[in-house]
C-alpha cells in the first residue's frame, strides 16, 4: 500500500511544468482559474479510474468473486490513504457525494431536541448554512450567527460570547470559498470542546490548498469534495471522530449498513459502513485516492506556499489596477490562500468573466452560494479568480493584460 508524507517525486521544488503535462485538458492553453469551483484532473487519476473498470470492475464488500474482493480491497486501501492525508484513522472516514451531502448527512444524523443551540457564521457557504437553519424550520433549534467585519473576517471574541453551555453545535467554514481567508478553526474548535459543544467544519477549501493535521484541529467533523482537489466529482468525505460516530443515527440506510435485519428490526454495521448506504462511489474512491496521493507527493506545504506566492502576485498586480476592487482582505497575519474575488467599477461581474472567457480565461462569477457573505461586502456579486498548483505567474499577468485593454 501507498504510504504518504514522502516528497520522492519532487525533492528540491515544483516542477510545474511537469505537473502541467499530467492535465491533458491543459494542453490547449487555456487558463483556468476557476479553481475553488471544481479543479482539473490529472491522468493519474483518470488512469486509476479506468483501470478499475477495465480490470476488476465489481462492487465491493457483496462478493465473493476476484474482481469482488480486488475492488472491495482497493476501496478500503482509498478510504486509508483519504484518511491519512488528514491524519485521521481509516473508520473516522467515510465517504459521501461530496461536501454538501456529508454536512447534510451530519445534520440529519444527530439528535436534535428544541431549544438546542447551533453557532455558524455569516461568512458560510450554503451548504454549511442552510442544513442548519433547516433544522431551525423543523425542530426548533436556535441557530445564532457569528457576525463578520466588512471584509468578511471572523473574530474569536465573538466565537467566544456565542458559544455557551446550551451550544450543542459550531459549525465553520475553515476556509472562504468567497475570499479565501483562513479561520481560527482550532480556537474555535477549543472553545466548543471547552463547552460541550461538537464542533464541524467545512473543509471543501483548506483540505486541497494545506496540510491538516485533523489530530490539532480539535473538531468532531470535517467535510471535504473530492473534485477540489484533483479528483473526480460524485465523492467527497466526512470524517466523524470516532467517540461520536457511534452516536450518529445515520440519516440514511439500507444495503451495506447492515449486520442483521429481521421484519422488525435492524443491527447497523460498525463505523464508518453504517455511513455508506447502498453501492458506493467505486471508480471515485480509488480516482480520489491517487488524487490525494499525487498532492500528498508533492507535498501540501510546497503546494500552499506556491499558492500563496501566485496570490501574493495577482494581488500585487490588480491593485494597481484604477477602478477595481478586491474584497476580503483581513488584518495582517490572517492567511489567505488562492482565492481573489474583486470587481472592476461600471462592469457586471457576469459580463466581465464573458470578456475574460473571450480571451480563453475561465473564472466564475456570482454570489459563489454565500448570499449571506456578499451582504457583508456590500456587493451582490464579483468575479473570482482561484488557483491551484498548475497555475503560473505567466497566466496571471495574461489576465491583468486583459484588463489593460478593458
Ligand atoms: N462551492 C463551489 C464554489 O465556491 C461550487 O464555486
Amino acid at each position: 500500500m501507498y504510504v504518504h508524507g514522502k516528497d520522492k517525486y519532487w525533492p528540491d521544488k515544483m516542477n510545474i511544468n511537469q505537473i502541467r503535462g499530467d492535465f491533458p485538458i491543459l494542453r490547449d492553453g487555456r487558463i483556468y482559474f476557476d479553481n475553488a469551483a471544481t479543479t482539473l484532473t490529472p491522468r493519474q487519476v483518470l488512469d486509476a479510474m479506468n483501470e478499475y473498470y477495465e480490470e476488476f470492475n465489481a462492487n465491493v464488500h457483496r462478493g465473493l468473486h476476484k474482481f469482488s474482493i480486488i475492488a472491495s480491497e482497493r476501496y478500503e486501501e482509498s478510504r486509508k490513504n483519504v484518511a491519512n492525508f488528514i491524519n485521521a484513522d481509516s473508520d473516522e472516514i467515510a465517504f459521501f457525494s461530496n461536501t454538501s451531502k456529508a454536512i447534510n448527512f451530519i445534520a440529519l444524523s444527530l439528535d436534535w431536541k428544541k431549544g438546542d443551540k447551533i453557532v455558524t457564521t455569516e461568512i458560510e457557504h450554503h451548504s454549511n448554512l442552510l442544513p442548519w437553519l433547516r433544522l431551525k424550520r423543523k425542530f426548533g433549534i436556535n441557530v445564532e450567527i457569528v457576525k463578520a467585519d466588512e471584509n468578511g473576517c471572523l473574530n474569536i471574541e465573538d466565537f467566544e460570547n456565542a458559544i455557551d453551555k446550551k451550544t450543542r453545535l459550531v459549525a465553520l467554514t475553515h476556509i472562504s470559498n468567497v475570499t479565501g481567508t483562513v479561520s481560527q478553526v482550532r480556537d474555535v474548535g477549543k472553545i466548543s470542546g471547552d463547552n460541550n459543544a461538537l464542533c464541524l467544519v467545512d473543509g471543501a477549501q483548506s483540505v486541497p490548498h494545506i496540510k491538516i493535521n485533523i489530530k490539532e484541529l480539535n473538531c468532531d467533523f470535517m467535510a471535504f469534495s473530492a473534485h477540489k482537489m484533483l479528483g473526480p466529482t460524485g465523492i467527497g468525505a466526512a470524517y466523524i471522530k470516532k467517540d461520536i460516530s457511534e452516536e450518529l443515527d445515520p440519516a440514511c440506510v439500507g444495503g451495506g449498513t447492515v449486520d442483521y435485519v429481521s421484519l422488525d428490526d435492524y443491527t447497523l454495521l460498525e463505523p464508518p459502513q453504517r455511513f455508506e448506504a447502498g453501492t458506493p462511489p467505486i471508480a471515485e474512491a480509488i480516482g480520489f485516492s491517487r488524487a490525494v496521493r499525487y498532492l500528498g507527493d508533492i507535498g501540501m506545504e510546497k503546494i500552499e506556499k506556491y499558492e500563496k506566492e501566485l496570490t501574493k502576485y495577482a494581488i500585487n498586480l490588480l491593485e494597481d489596477i484604477d477602478g477595481l476592487d478586491i474584497y476580503g482582505t483581513c488584518k495582517p497575519g490572517v492567511r489567505r490562500i488562492g482565492i481573489i474575488p474583486f470587481n472592476i467599477r461600471g462592469i457586471n461581474a457576469d459580463d466581465l468573466a464573458s470578456i475574460l472567457d473571450s480571451h480563453g480565461i475561465a473564472v466564475r462569477s456570482g454570489h459563489h452560494c454565500a448570499i449571506p457573505l456578499m451582504e457583508v461586502l456590500g456587493i451582490k456579486e464579483t468575479v473570482r479568480a482561484s488557483f491551484y498548483l498548475y497555475n503560473t505567474k505567466e497566466e496571471i499577468e495574461q489576465m491583468i493584460s486583459v484588463f489593460g485593454k478593458i
